[in-house]
């Protein structure tokens, strides 16, 4: 028996000495140490051998079976070794390749928009404050002094979701909303940005979804000329130093008196070009003195108090800041139009 444990391991180790990849190794370790193997096949004869045999036997197997696994070791290591060796001849990487570019966002231009107009009026002490798009016909029109079957109602045709409830058509709604909310303190001083619906045919100067911001303020003693101070520095932080405003009477059922407010003609200065129609003016916000009964329907008492109320559309602001010709370009988010606002 002890003679055909050393065949076996010459055998083995010949075969494994001319083994030449990993697959083949493999084979013959199941070969020779396998459950079912050589080795195993020669030592199932341990039980025909003598007490005195049997360990003398045991010990040779035991040394058959090591130098065996330790010439599979050695092997695979010299295997692995050689594997390393070619991947790293091979396989090349070019570190000059240029890397892919990762395209930084921007943000939408109505959105700069929105917050610069944001910063010049809180720098004037005024707060953001937000309302919900979808409406209750009473915030939206009733509270604004705008009953049911008023004809001014028409001027904003409206997205009804039930007789009561609808898109809202502009932010003046907040108005009502803070005053409340307020409950009769002053001073209130805030303004509104938000989206508006109206049921308008989309055309370069019309979106039936678009941006307004409004603004209110109330308080003891507030007069049109604190509407008019407030709305020329807005107007010259916005536009430029030089810029004067002007205000021409009107009409909104929430304010009166009323006045839409125009600025000199930011392209051509209040010359006349184009833009302006000749007229050296632009027309850019609506506004007025807040109506008494908006402001006793809202909890403040008209007899203490007075306010002021605008209200502007940002993307005529955006147009007229960046130049735009289509308020379209704003909704249609082709990137090579928003891109051009990436670094401004
Ligand atoms: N809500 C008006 C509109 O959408 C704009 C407006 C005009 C708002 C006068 C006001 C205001 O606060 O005083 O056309």
């Amino acid at each position: 028996m002890k003679e055909r444990l050393v065949a076996l391991r010459d055998d083995a180790l010949k075969e494994l000495g001319a083994a030449g990849d990993p697959g083949v190794l493999n084979e013959l370790r199941v070969k020779y140490l396998g459950k079912k193997g050589l080795l195993t096949e020669i030592l199932r004869g341990m039980g025909s051998l003598s007490a005195e045999e049997r360990p003398v036997i045991g010990q040779v197997a035991n040394d058959v079976r090591a130098a065996i696994e330790a010439v599979i070791d050695e092997k695979s290591a010299e295997f692995a070794r050689a594997e390393t060796a070619r991947r790293l001849a091979t396989e090349t990487i070019d570190v000059t390749l240029p890397g892919r570019p990762a395209p930084n966002g921007a943000l939408h231009p109505l959105t700069k928009i929105v917050q610069e107009i944001e910063d010049i009026f809180i720098g004037m002490g005024f707060a953001v404050a937000e309302g919900p798009e979808v409406e209750t016909d009473y915030y939206n029109f009733e509270a604004m002094n705008l009953p049911k079957g008023h004809p001014a109602r028409d001027m904003q045709d409206s997205f009804y979701i039930t007789d009561d409830i609808l898109l809202r058509t502009h932010t003046s709604p907040v108005q009502a909303r803070s005053m409340e909310a307020r409950k009769g303190e002053t001073p209130l001083k805030i303004i509104c940005p938000g989206k508006v619906y109206r049921r308008d045919d989309d055309d370069p100067t019309h979106s039936h979804q678009f941006m307004q911001i409004e603004g209110l303020v109330v308080d003891k003693g507030i007069r049109i000329s604190d509407l008019k101070g407030t709305l020329l520095q807005f107007a010259r932080e916005m536009f430029g130093p030089n810029v004067q405003i002007r205000l021409r009477p009107s009409f909104f059922p929430f304010t009166e008196p009323s006045a839409e407010v125009d600025v000199s003609c930011v392209i051509c200065g209040g010359k006349g070009c184009r833009v302006c129609k000749h007229s050296g003016w632009l027309e850019i916000l609506g506004s007025g003195m807040v109506h008494p009964r908006v402001l006793s329907m809202s909890g403040y008492d008209p007899e203490k108090v007075s306010g002021f109320a605008f209200g502007m559309g940002v993307e005529r602001i955006a147009m007229l800041r960046y130049g735009i010709e289509d308020i379209r370009h704003f909704y249609t988010n082709d990137v090579r139009f928003l891109r051009q606002f990436a670094r401004t």
